[in-house]
């Protein structure tokens, strides 16, 4: 029986560079025969920092190799349609980075050209590998289901978030949120009103056919103290579930529950071991010390001081710890490795699809129409 996959990787930028690069040369699954990007020096960056066989500038020469059976498209939305498109007319599968596309026009476009060439399109909302949410998942089902959830996706919003038109997290960042209720739930939203206080600092309010309600609270507008994300979840059966970014769960009201779950943090190779040990012991008031040291150190970077005043811990810090946004567990590698067990016969496809950027597409739509309108949109 085969035992991997072979594939390149499309966009050697941020996430390619803090997740997939490191996640596809540790596989065991996956060979990363080629890495592409139109910036021939991102290219080369990524072929020589991961020791892979071949990069290119051009799309079409990774697919002229008949060898690559796999792409993994990490550009921006606006070239992940036509790029998925083209590695499915070439007969190759295909992961792909959230969102998938602006708007639910182009991701329809994935719909059809999948059902045209029949291969895997998985796309990249990759906190359904989260083990916290998996477990949280497994509990709620376990207990009738969710009826009532609190989301809070909130970050120091970064450089290129700036640089954008103002309210579009909601596309970049909350599509995360939507994907993740959506699978939680089991169900599609029905409706979904916005209330904004300022662009990218706002809420909105769901409902789920399954009868599950739902806020999300979404800001650009924190700071790198605070933990990016928490989830609670009420479930039928009288209790709840707690998610603290990724590395704490705590479960209330099941005496055949764990009270309080931990997870490791995200490891990177060769520089994972302090704060994957102490999330799996300590969990959340590990990762908020992380994130303070990591906080008060770029505020003294800002400030025009060294980060820790001294060259050789700043080099340590610096490339010992990922960005804090990658420092837990997010489900990023399980995702791929998932893309290529089920490529190899090992598992069942149980990812987000294209049909799932779909809707994330739609209920992002439909909430920046319900900010506009200051009216409950229905779907
Ligand atoms: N799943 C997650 O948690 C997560 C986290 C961060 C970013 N992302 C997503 O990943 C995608 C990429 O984000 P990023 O921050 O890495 O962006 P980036 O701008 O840092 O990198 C994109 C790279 O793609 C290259 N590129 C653009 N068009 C190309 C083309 N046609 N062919 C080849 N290369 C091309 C660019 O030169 C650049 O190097 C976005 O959709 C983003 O939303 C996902």
């Amino acid at each position: 029986m085969k035992s991997h996959v072979t594939a390149a990787l499309v966009g050697c930028g941020g996430i390619a560079r803090s997740q997939h690069l490191p996640n596809l040369a540790r596989s065991k699954s996956i060979r990363l025969k080629t890495v592409c990007d139109v910036n021939a020096a991102a290219a080369e960056a990524a072929q020589r920092d991961y020791a892979v066989p071949q990069m290119a500038t051009d799309m079409a020469d990774v697919l002229a190799d008949p060898e690559i059976e796999l792409v993994v498209v990490a550009t921006k939305e606006d070239f992940q349609v036509p790029l998925t498109c083209r590695a499915l007319e070439a007969g190759r599968h295909v992961y792909v980075e959230k969102p998938l596309a602006a708007t639910p026009a182009e991701c329809a476009r994935v719909i059809a050209a999948q059902a045209r060439h029949d291969k895997l399109v998985h796309v990249g909302f990759n906190r359904r590998f989260a083990p916290a949410c998996r477990d949280a998942a497994r509990i709620i089902n376990r207990h009738g289901g969710a009826t009532n959830i609190f989301a809070r996706i909130s970050d120091a919003y970064w450089d290129w978030g700036r640089g954008q038109p103002p309210g579009v997290r909601v596309i970049h960042e909350v599509c995360h949120v939507f994907d993740l209720l959506r699978w939680l739930t089991g169900a599609d939203a029905e409706s979904i009103y916005c209330a904004c206080a300022r662009p990218d600092d706002e809420i909105y309010t769901l409902k789920f056919k399954s009868g599950c309600v739902a806020t999300i609270m979404n800001s650009g507008r924190v700071t790198w103290d605070l933990p990016k994300e928490r989830l609670e979840i009420v479930t039928r059966e009288p209790g709840a579930v707690l998610i603290e970014e990724f590395v704490e769960l705590r479960a209330y009201g099941w005496l055949d529950e764990p009270p309080v779950t931990t997870y490791a943090g995200h490891t990177q190779p060769g520089g994972e071991f302090t704060h994957k040990h102490l999330f799996e012991k300590l969990g959340a008031p590990a990762l908020e010390a992380f994130r303070r040291m990591r906080w008060e150190m770029r505020l003294r970077a800002e400030a025009g001081k060294t980060e820790a005043g001294d060259p050789e811990l700043d080099k340590f810090m610096r490339e010992s710890f990922p960005h804090v946004n990658y420092l837990v567990d997010k489900g990023w590698r399980a995702a791929l490795e998932h893309t290529a067990d089920c490529m190899l016969g090992r598992a069942t496809f149980d990812g987000a699809g294209p049909a799932d950027a779909l809707a994330a597409s739609q209920l992002a739509e439909a909430a920046i129409r319900s900010r506009e309108s200051g009216e409950v949109v229905r779907l």
